[in-house]
């Protein structure tokens, strides 16, 4: 997938700006405080209902005004358009057209416009707690099993349910009804997730040695609890414990990647550099994997390409990229940080003060 053009209005300091993007790479050259994120930030919020750096709209719509709209055409490898937008104002849900017509879902939209972000701030998905893995894990099961989506949403209804009912429950039996409704969507999440992790694992652990060939890099997969367990029996041992908690302690919401590097977590043994080209290869993998199964590719949002990285890094980094053939935004402070990928298809666009040309 491709974004042909966007239409920005009243996004951060961007007031409205309309651009006609490369199917290659777009670089967004500026200052600090131009707006190269927001303008990345607006393509992610097309994708997700939401921007990255902030969840609270009220944040992100202009000072002053009261709506930020987008608008983009996007085309896929078989030539198809489609027309998406999404509108919203103060203290409102999210508005979505695609292809003219309302009454949209975000998924509808992250299904259309699969987009992989790369940050300075991204390396939480290494060194932070286990949601941004499971995060980084449901993307792929999200794109790959349609019934995940489905599922997940099931299960955190039931699981509302069930942690309400904790606190008046006298005993087990009450929440049995419950637990067997649970239980089996819980097991078959897991069974999506392990399946997705052992199909992307191995394509994470190539990228790694093609990035860091001096280290071996283990990737293991925690269901949320103990594997030789069924879960309808986890959460029955559980009950005494979950009801003084309130809260269903263990279960898929626990779920984790464990990476690790000669047994040790990677965060504790990796430089910030390391670890940010590792964070790059996870990304890579994913997209790359994901095109590779959908004849589709997906979109790639790289903040601050040069952050962390020496020079031949970011030659390593820039090569892939060129090889995945995708549509890549890359903000950089400086031309001459991206000088050496610069290809005649390419675009450059610079940007001050919200006002790209
Ligand atoms: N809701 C908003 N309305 C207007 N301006 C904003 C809003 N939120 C942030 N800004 C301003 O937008 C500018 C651009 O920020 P950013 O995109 O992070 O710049 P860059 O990535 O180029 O360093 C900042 O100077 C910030 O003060
Ligand atoms: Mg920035």
């Amino acid at each position: 997938m491709t974004l042909s053009t966007i239409n920005v209005h009243h996004f951060r300091n961007i007031d409205y700006a309309k651009l006609t993007l490369s199917p290659h790479f777009n670089f967004i050259v500026g200052d600090n405080g131009s707006g190269k994120t927001s303008l990345l930030e607006a393509i992610y919020m097309l994708g997700h209902g939401r921007a990255f750096r902030h969840a609270q709209s009220n944040r992100i719509i202009q000072h002053e005004q009261p709506e930020l709209v987008l608008f983009s055409e996007i085309k896929n490898t078989n030539q198809q358009t489609h027309s998406i937008g999404l509108a919203k104002s103060r203290n409102s849900e999210n508005k979505i057209k695609i292809d003219g017509d309302e009454g949209f879902r975000l998924t509808d939209l992250a299904k259309l416009l699969p987009i992989q972000l790369i940050t300075p701030e991204g390396f939480d998905l290494l060194t932070g707690g286990p949601k941004y893995r499971r995060s980084f894990l449901d993307w792929g099961c999200f794109h790959h099993y349609p019934e995940f989506v489905h599922l997940w949403n099931n299960l955190k209804r039931l699981f509302k349910q069930r942690n309400a009912l904790l606190k008046q429950a006298k005993n087990y039996n009450q929440l049995l009804p419950w637990d067997k409704e649970i239980a089996p969507i819980a097991e078959k999440i897991s069974q999506i997730r392990a399946d997705y992790s052992q199909q992307i694992f191995p394509e994470i652990i190539q990228t790694c040695h093609d990035f860091l060939p001096e280290y071996k890099l283990n990737c293991q997969y925690f269901q949320g609890w103990d594997h030789d367990t069924d879960y309808a029996l986890i959460l029955q041992k559980q009950y005494e414990r979950d009801k003084l908690l309130n809260y269903t302690s263990t279960g898929p919401h626990k779920a984790d990647i464990r990476l690790r590097i000669d047994n040790i977590p990677v965060e504790d043994l990796l430089s910030r550099g390391q670890l940010k080209l590792l964070m790059c290869a996870l990304r890579l993998s994913q997209g790359e994997y994901y095109s590779k199964k959908n004849t589709q590719a997906c979109v790639y949002l790289i903040d601050d390409f040069a952050s962390e990285l020496d020079n031949n890094k970011r030659t390593l980094l820039a090569k892939r990229l060129k090889l995945a053939n995708s549509q890549v935004f890359i903000t950089a402070v400086n031309q001459s940080q991206i000088t050496h990928m610069i290809d005649e298809n390419d675009k450059i666009f610079y940007i001050k003060s919200g006002i790209i040309s």
